[in-house]
């Protein structure tokens, strides 16, 4: 038989073989001591000699790519050639786009480490809604309907509900977490708050605040004074000074502005301190005995100090960020910088 014909029946042959034992069939057919390929190989010297060396050679070729035949067949009964393992897959697409990791805004990021410092001092987190009825924002915390102080809680009211707010500060969470629960009590309120300010580098009509506040039966204002120093150095730095100033805030008695030491000119007076040298961070104070009244606790039973920060600010200071609008504004080259 020609070489050409004995090449082509091999290929059409292999086809056929189903089972190992088909395939030892088939091998000694061909490849055995008498299969068809050593009869070819027995009558090389027969031939004329210059024919010898051509035939001989593609003997061996045809030999070489039946084993390769055979090896073949014989994976495909292990199961090697058709089973698919994952150094068998090759991704032949374009490489995907990497999905960016996203992370918190820095203001969840400054209210996440507030709370943790307070937590650890033993405080819980509550939290209440953003529309507030006007008597949690004002009446029930010692704020009459018609007092001047009001005006310094410039207030959005929704116009279909007269007596309904956007709260203008998270202290309405005081009366309400007074009103359901009983002393003592350590609270601490993260929340949005809404003012009907002019925007500027400084204001907008929504910011964040924290309130904190403690009730028990001998809560004292020394007692505010060690835990605002804590917090102040925990958020600040060790080296951070504090300062107590009398103030107004009429739900507390007596009011505090709090101040810490300037933390870019360490109290020797520069642009951001207004050349003071101190920083007004937060607002606080002994509870006054009118809101106990509102919320049914006895004030001679009880007493309890209260503040509220501006997170915002906060951010702003720990930070160095120079406009709050930058806060809102959704730019990722500045997000992505916390
Ligand atoms: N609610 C006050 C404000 O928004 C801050 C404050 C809270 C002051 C609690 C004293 C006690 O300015």
């Amino acid at each position: 038989m020609d070489i050409n014909t004995l090449k082509t029946q091999i290929e059409l042959e292999i086809l056929q073989v189903n089972s190992p034992e088909e395939l030892e069939v088939f091998r000694a057919k061909y490849l055995g001591r008498k299969g068809a390929l050593a009869e070819l190989t027995s009558i090389i010297p027969q031939l004329p000699i210059e024919q010898r060396a051509g035939l001989g050679q593609q003997v061996n070729m045809l030999k070489s790519q039946l084993q390769a035949l055979i090896t073949d067949r014989q994976k495909v009964f292990s199961g090697g050639a058709t089973k698919v393992t994952s150094s068998t897959i090759c991704d032949l697409g374009m490489p995907g786009i990497a999905q960016e990791l996203g992370r918190l805004h820095p203001i969840t990021q400054v209210i996440e480490e507030i709370n943790t410092v307070f937590v650890n001092m033993g405080f819980v987190v509550a939290d209440g809604p953003e529309v507030e009825t006007e008597f949690n924002n004002f009446t029930g915390l010692n704020i009459p309907l018609n007092h001047p102080s009001r005006d310094a809680f410039d207030t959005f009211y929704l116009k279909d509900y007269p007596k309904m707010l956007l709260r203008s500060h998270t202290s309405p969470v005081q009366v309400r977490a007074m009103k359901s629960r009983k002393p003592p009590l350590a609270v601490i309120v993260p929340g949005r708050v809404y003012r009907p300010d002019a925007v500027d580098a400084s204001h907008l009509f929504m910011f964040h605040q924290i309130e904190g506040f403690m009730v028990d039966t001998n809560v004292t204002f020394s007692g505010l004074k060690g835990i605002l120093e804590t917090f102040a150095k925990k958020v600040f730095g060790e080296e951070i000074k504090m300062r107590f100033r009398p103030h107004f805030f009429p739900f507390t008695e007596p009011s505090a502005e709090v101040e810490i030491s300037c933390i870019i000119c360490k109290g020797k007076g520069c642009s951001v301190c207004g050349r003071k040298g101190w920083l007004e961070i937060l607002g606080a104070g002994m509870i006054h005995p009118n809101v106990f009244k509102q919320v049914g606790y006895d004030s001679k039973k009880y007493s309890g100090f209260a503040f509220g920060m501006g997170i915002e600010r906060i951010a702003m200071l720990k930070y160095g960020i120079n406009d709050i609008r930058l806060f809102f504004e959704n730019d990722l080259r500045f997000l992505k910088q916390f």
